[in-house]
């Protein structure tokens, strides 16, 4: 029989041990983290199976992600459910995404609510069939007066979309003298933004490894730290997150001064 090795058994539990990350102190955690949450396709792709079969899974990883962004005292997390420019996908897979939305606001929202979670769609809702519209409102309103976890869902969502939205609103005010041109500043234009009267992005995480921004929150990732994570989303784990929060964490933000000694 061969002998136990203790030392090398030692090293392995140790090993093991050390690969669970923990997460970084609660004052060098990001106040508002953003994901783009991207690689179902392949994910599903990869194993043999219907693209839908990869934005199912994709639920399941939100499920764990939220629930792990409230342990952790995050106050603001924005996530990029589907861009106006997802509607150039294939009809059945746009259909697929929606009916996954309105299910999971449905499924979700009573715990959601438990938990404190306040929700707030960033996009234009006016888009959305009837039923979709009813449940995304039903669940602002329902969570407006939670304090808990901001959750922004970002559907229908476009950065420029957005930036022209301010840009109207602010030339209507004009319009009718309730402000002047060079009154306009950058607060200004914050607060015609969906996201109006939450702090800028301080992490932006995009999973599936592609490294742009695909048109998310342009204005409020001006200062943000990216991290382009290989991990497909459905992937995407509690311990993946706390790894990229350590990434986060011993980041240098300089803001555009000089580095401290
Ligand atoms: C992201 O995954 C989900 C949405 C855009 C809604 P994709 O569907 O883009 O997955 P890939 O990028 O094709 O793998
Ligand atoms: C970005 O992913 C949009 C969402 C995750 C909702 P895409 O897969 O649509 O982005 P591109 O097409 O690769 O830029
Ligand atoms: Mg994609």
């Amino acid at each position: 029989m061969k002998r136990i090795d203790w030392a090398q058994l030692a090293s392995l539990l140790k090993a093991r041990r050390f690969s669970r990350e923990e997460p970084p102190a609660p004052e060098k955690r990001p106040r508002h983290i953003a994901f783009i949450m991207d690689g179902n396709g392949r994910w599903a792709q990869k194993r043999g199976l219907p693209r839908s079969a990869g934005h199912a899974a994709g639920t399941e990883a939100l499920r764990a992600i939220i629930r792990a962004c409230d342990d952790l005292k995050i106050e603001y997390m924005s996530i990029y459910a589907f861009s106006t420019e997802n509607w150039n996908r294939p009809v059945d897979e746009v259909s697929t995404l929606m009916n996954l939305i309105l299910r999971y606001f449905v499924s979700e929202i009573d715990e959601l609510d438990e938990k404190g979670v306040r929700i707030r769609i960033l996009g234009d809702m006016r888009a959305f069939p009837i039923e979709q519209r009813q449940a995304l409102e039903q669940a602002q309103v329902r969570t407006a007066h939670n304090d808990g976890l901001k959750l922004n869902i970002a559907l229908n969502y476009g950065g420029r979309a957005e930036l022209v939205r301010a840009a109207q609103k602010l030339g209507e005010q004009c319009a009718r003298g309730e402000t002047q041109p060079d009154a306009i500043d950058a607060d200004a234009i914050s607060a015609q933004l969906y996201t109006a009267g939450q702090p800028d992005v301080d992490l932006l995480i995009r999973t599936g490894g592609e490294e742009r921004l695909s048109n998310f929150l342009l204005w409020q990732t001006w200062y943000a730290e990216i991290i382009f994570d290989s991990t497909y989303w459905p992937d995407f784990d509690r311990a993946r997150l706390i790894h990229d929060l350590n990434i986060f964490a011993s980041r240098d933000r300089r803001f555009g001064r000089v580095k401290r000694a």
